[in-house]
């Protein structure tokens, strides 16, 4: 299994060529040691998966609907992504904050991808008002706990994203990454089987910070937004990745 883990989520960015350049340079820049999965909008996850096929480069989207198939306009399925991508973010904050996704929607999302067999990306973090009221393991605890509540999946990526540092430019310290990790791994001790837990960190993550995370024993990665949209900066993230091997 690769050392490391890079989410790249291109968010609502990219015109159709601008996505066929992002791709190719993860395509070119793909290394054993690390696992790159790029989430771009649904509209452009069939020609990413064109255009990386074969380079070891995994493609996700990012959102799902908990239905396999109905009357819901406007949404995606879990066996329609399945076709075209192999994993799934659910619960991103921004779809928390600005679409309402209760906790108890992100555990059906949640659900659902393991059902139709995608490999999700859960999202949790404090706001900057929880953090100050010293409210921090509390949210994440109850954000982690309801989300699994009926997860059966194999394989689950858990990326801790404080809402104060995504997009801010400025992240969270390694220190305070490893102690969200840490917290994420012990309320997880008593998942059901075998799960394959990994945790990865979010937020204003840049080739400058990315190595301070990955270092840390409890993360095994990042979830790269605004960065990731600039091929420079994720080729570099990928290589500094791959010479990390904590
Ligand atoms: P950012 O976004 O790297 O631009 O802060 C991360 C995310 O929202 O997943």
């Amino acid at each position: 299994m690769p050392n490391h883990i890079l989410v790249a989520n291109w968010k609502m960015n990219t015109s159709s060529r601008e996505a066929e350049l992002l791709a190719d340079v993860a395509r070119r820049t793909a290394v054993p040691g690390v696992e790159s999965v790029l989430c771009p909008p649904f509209v452009w996850l069939d020609r990413v998966k064109t255009i990386v096929e074969g380079s070891g480069v995994r493609v996700g989207a990012q959102n799902l609907h908990w239905e396999g198939k109905g009357a819901y306009t406007g949404e995606i399925s879990g066996p329609q992504l399945r076709e075209l991508c192999e994993y799934v973010i659910v619960g991103h904050s921004e779809r928390r904050t600005l679409f309402g996704e209760s906790d108890a929607i992100v555990a059906k999302k949640l659900h659902a991808a393991a059902a139709y067999g995608l490999i999700p990306i859960l999202c949790v973090g404090e706001s900057v008002e929880a953090r100050q009221a010293g409210k921090t393991e509390q949210v994440i605890g109850r954000q982690v706990l309801n989300a699994v509540a009926h997860f059966g999946g194999e394989r689950l990526l858990i990326a801790y994203e404080p809402i104060w540092a995504i997009g801010s430019g400025t992240p969270a310290t390694p220190a305070q990454a490893q102690a969200a990790a840490k917290l994420i791994l012990s309320c997880l001790g008593t998942l059901p089987g075998n799960t394959d837990l990994r945790v990865l960190y979010g937020g204003s993550v840049s080739p400058t910070s990315l190595a301070g995370f990955v270092e840390q024993p409890d993360i095994d990665g990042a979830l790269v937004g605004g960065a990731s949209l600039h091929t420079e900066q994720y080729t570099q993230m990928v290589r500094i990745a791959a010479t990390i091997t904590a």
